[in-house]
């Protein structure tokens, strides 16, 4: 019942050039796949560009960031309408990277998450612990404070448009991804606290996995009853990687 969703977080990855060449490689390879959803989110600079090579396919644009602001004197900063300007469907916010890096706060998230509702722009809003907060048993309160945190602002009627990352900070980038039963243990925690928050639209919330999924370890994640997909920052830089991510079923 909820359409799963494959997003290509190609974070400070590619040139112009590079990226064109990507979705013209990638398109083909996935001509096939319509019962699942597939996102590349570029930097802002090639958001054009990777938008008008998408033109006509089904496979959707997403940003890896947004500043909450409507418009105004935000230096090096992003607004939701641009992003749905240039056809962002989907935007990525709280990044364990932006969290960690560049300080972002839960409330800060949440208010970017209401700024891309506001726009139509649906986001994908990050969670995950880190080692030793697994190591320290705090993983489910930090989970809980997160995602309450980051959604505190989003309506129940709008709930079924955001999509949840689970990425455990320990498996980003590492080569180290979680078991599929330390995985779905996480999402079920992550869907029972979306089901008290929103009622029955916590059910249609799809919940993706990030952290070192690659096509070998796609199909058991997926095959989990709450992983709806995966969020996917390295293995999504190669058209023909990323493709058979999006293909886990066959
Ligand atoms: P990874 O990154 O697939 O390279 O581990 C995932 C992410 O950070 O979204």
């Amino acid at each position: 019942m909820r359409r799963p969703i494959l997003a290509a977080n190609w974070k400070m990855h590619k040139t112009k050039g590079e990226a064109r060449a990507f979705v013209e490689a990638f398109l083909p390879l996935v001509a096939d796949a319509d019962s699942v959803d597939i996102v590349l989110a570029p930097p802002f600079p090639l958001l054009d560009c990777v938008g008008q090579a998408l033109a006509g396919s089904a496979v959707a644009l997403a940003s890896q960031n947004v500043h909450p602001a409507e418009q105004g004197a935000f230096t090096g900063e992003v607004a939701a309408g641009m992003l749905a300007d240039l056809g962002c469907r989907y935007a990525i916010v709280g990044h364990s990277e932006r969290r960690a890096l560049f300080g972002e706060s839960d409330a800060f998230v949440a208010s970017k998450a209401t700024a891309l509702l506001a726009r139509d722009v649906l986001p994908i809003v990050c969670i995950g612990e880190t080692l030793e907060e697994r190591e320290s048993d705090r993983t489910f309160d930090v989970l809980r404070t997160q995602l309450d945190g980051s959604l505190i602002a989003v309506p129940a009627e709008r709930a079924a448009d955001v999509v949840v990352a689970y990425e455990p900070v320990w498996a980003i980038g590492t080569g180290r991804t979680a078991t599929p039963e330390i995985a779905q243990e996480a999402h079920a925690f992550v869907r029972a606290r979306l089901r008290e928050r929103f009622g029955e639209a916590g059910e249609r919330i799809r919940i993706q996995y990030g952290g070192s999924v690659k096509p070998e370890n796609v199909r058991v994640l997926m095959s989990q009853p709450d992983i709806d997909g995966a969020l996917v920052g390295g293995a999504s830089l190669e058209p023909e990687s990323f493709s058979k991510i999006v293909h886990f079923e066959v």
